[in-house]
């Protein structure tokens, strides 16, 4: 089974790809790693994060292991990891040098140990439309900025990371409209994803109700 969950940042994505990873016996893979890791990459070189030349150059160059690796930095999760990640994902030639490493994984899932799995979920921005079409359920997850704002804030908070909400929120700002304006598959959901605003909702209540839908397609396939 190939599950995929799109959507923008602090929507709840991880949270809930965790759950349902471990539920279903399913590996796991974060393909938002894979434009942090470049991108954090080439701000620790000093390189210009801008130039696609150089972004596709190190694009091509990454590993798994290596983005293991970069994902240890203090700045893989912060708001520099995160833009950093947002703008060479904006290059397309970065986006196709990245594909193939994402796809691979649908073929041959393991977990973080090495051992195969019976089948993936991923998460990110465009795995339900270009990383995995033909995935079995799509999931696309979203709440207002303020609700994602205050949910990365908390979080920021309790690793010590200092900030403010003003600061996340316009990060937020900023990386839902460069994800879902560019040319290169820019985030949205699928034609045949199942859409779930979780503003309002428990983590426990999207739980549910996503395995409903896993549960009522897996009857019917
Ligand atoms: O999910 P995240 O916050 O770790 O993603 C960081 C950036 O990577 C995000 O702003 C856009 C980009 N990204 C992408 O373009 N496509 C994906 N499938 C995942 C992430």
């Amino acid at each position: 089974m190939i599950i995929t969950i799109d959507g923008p940042a602090a929507a709840g994505k991880g949270t809930l790809a965790g759950i349902l990873a471990q539920k279903y016996k399913l590996a796991y893979f974060d393909t938002g790693m894979v434009y942090r890791a470049v991108g954090l990459e080439m701000v620790l070189a000093g390189q210009d994060i801008g130039d696609e030349n150089l972004a596709e150059a190190v694009a091509q160059k990454l590993t798994f292991p290596q983005m293991m690796e970069l994902s240890k930095h203090r700045d893989f999760r912060s708001n520099v990891g995160g833009q950093a990640a947002s703008v060479v994902s904006a290059h397309p030639r970065v986006r196709a040098a990245l594909l193939k490493m994402q796809q691979d994984f649908a073929c041959n899932p393991v977990f973080a140990d090495g051992t195969p799995a019976q089948g993936a979920i991923y998460d990110g921005r465009d795995t339900g439309t270009v990383v995995c079409p033909q995935a079995d359920v799509k999931f696309f997850i979203t709440a207002t900025p303020e609700v994602r704002a205050m949910r990365r804030f908390k979080e920021f908070e309790a690793k010590g990371m200092r900030t403010s909400f003003e600061t996340v929120l316009e990060d937020m700002r900023i990386r839902d409209e460069r994800d879902s304006k560019r040319a290169a598959a820019p985030m949205k959901p699928a034609a045949d994803a199942i859409i779930f605003d979780t503003s309002d909702l428990s983590i426990d209540e999207v739980v549910e109700k996503a395995c409903k839908i896993i549960e009522n397609r897996q009857k019917n396939s």
